[in-house]
């Protein structure tokens, strides 16, 4: 469902069951996933991928020139944004960034460095803040940390 007014490119390709809220602009070349929900007046340039069952917040600005105005298309850097990640209202993400599976960005962050699966960032530049809902991931970097202090003693 694209709810209007919205301006979808031509070659963006929406998965099955993909929601658009209003004044949402979705570039060329965009790939969004099955299940994947985009709120109102969000900017998705070309450059953007977003995979399946994702949330993207209202007023979300993705942008995919580091240096504008870039003098070639060819500048754009690509942005990946993996399944099950949530992208809090009023965030922006610089370009070349990967927010990985199931990760939470929290309302009105910059995200300026990849964000690792599982993991809450926020905050203007976004920086980790806590593990996310999945446990046993959670655990496993807890296990992780405890080895790495045990050897280094
Ligand atoms: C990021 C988020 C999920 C964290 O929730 P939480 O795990 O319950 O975290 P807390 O509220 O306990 O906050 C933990 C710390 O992070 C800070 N923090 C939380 N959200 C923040 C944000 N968006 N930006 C900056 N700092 C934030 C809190 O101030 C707190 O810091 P403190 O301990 O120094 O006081 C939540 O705050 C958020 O932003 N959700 C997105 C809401 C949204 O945009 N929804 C869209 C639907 S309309």
């Amino acid at each position: 469902m694209i709810w209007q007014p919205s301006n979808v490119y031509k070659t963006a390709k929406l998965g099955f069951g993909v929601n658009v809220g209003a004044f949402t602009e979705i570039g060329n070349n965009v790939v969004i996933g099955d299940r994947t929900r985009i709120g109102a007046f969000c900017f998705i340039p070309e450059g953007v991928t977003i995979e399946e069952d994702v949330f993207i917040g209202p007023h979300v600005c993705f942008t995919n020139d580091r240096y504008p105005p870039s003098p070639s298309k060819k500048m754009w850097q690509k942005t990946v944004v993996k399944r099950g990640a949530a992208i809090g209202a009023a965030c922006v993400v610089l370009p070349g960034i990967t927010i990985g599976e199931n990760a939470t960005i929290g309302a009105g962050s910059v995200v300026t460095h990849d964000v690792p699966p599982n993991e809450i960032w926020a905050g203007n530049p976004a920086r980790p803040i806590r593990f996310n809902r999945d446990a046993r991931y959670a655990m496993a970097r807890v296990a992780e940390a405890m080895r790495d202090t045990h050897e280094s003693e």
